[in-house]
């Protein structure tokens, strides 16, 4: 079974995808923390994503893992990174590395990969579009940006990284601008996912509305 969740930056997707792997008791794999690591690679070796050549000469030495389990556990090349890539740093960032074709095309082979090993809940902008276009169940999140803002605000307060709201909005709306508008593999709606606004849904409401949907899926299919 491989479930696809989609949708803007801080919808809630790694938290939907982390409950319903646990429930279902199989491997979440975060999309966003692979092309986190990606740009924490390239920022570490002062590559700017307009370097193209220095990317193509770096991408074969970039080695990313994810450890499944409670937490996903970020591995860039042998060192654990699934704190560091949440910087407001990477934040900034993340989406125009994740432009880049080459960079895509990498992870999205890796993803693949990784979704032969048994059945996995993936969440990121393509996954449902362009890395499963197959999947079992395709959800695409949404929910109002000041919502977004303020789940995005209280997670780095929680992980002691100092944030402004509207410094926090301003990023989210750029990240959405570029994931949405470049050329390859948008985040776009497919046209088979259930969409869900969260806007007013805690995490067990959103939980419970997505297991309903599977539940309706997998019996059908
Ligand atoms: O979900 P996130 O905020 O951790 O994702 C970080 C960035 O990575 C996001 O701005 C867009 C990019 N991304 C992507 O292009 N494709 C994916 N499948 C997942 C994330």
């Amino acid at each position: 079974m491989i479930i696809a969740i989609d949708g803007h930056s801080a919808c809630g997707k790694s938290t939907l995808a982390k409950d319903l792997a646990k429930e279902l008791g199989i491997t979440h794999i975060d999309s966003g923390a692979m092309y986190r690591a990606v740009t924490l690679y390239f920022r570490k070796r002062n590559i700017f994503p307009n370097d193209l050549e220095g990317i193509r000469k770096n991408l074969p030495g970039l080695e990313i893992s994810i450890v499944p389990g409670e937490t996903c556990t970020v591995m860039l090349n042998g060192d654990v990174v699934t704190e560091s890539i949440r910087a407001s740093d990477i934040n900034d960032w993340v989406s125009d590395y994740a432009k880049i074709p080459e960079i895509r095309k990498k992870l999205v082979e890796l993803q693949r990969s990784m979704a032969k090993r048994g059945s996995v809940v993936m969440d990121g902008r393509d996954i449902g579009s362009v890395v499963f276009p197959n999947a079992t169940i395709k959800f695409f999140l949404t929910a109002d940006i000041r919502t977004r803002t303020n789940r995005r605000l209280a997670e780095l307060r929680a992980k002691g990284i100092p944030a402004a709201y509207e410094a926090v909005k301003a990023n989210l709306i750029r990240r959405d601008q570029i994931d949405s508008n470049r050329e390859d593999s948008p985040l776009i709606q497919c046209e088979d996912a259930i969409v869900i606004d969260n806007s007013k849904l805690d995490v067990a409401d959103q939980q419970d509305v997505a297991l309903r949907y599977i539940a309706e899926r997998t019996q059908i299919g």
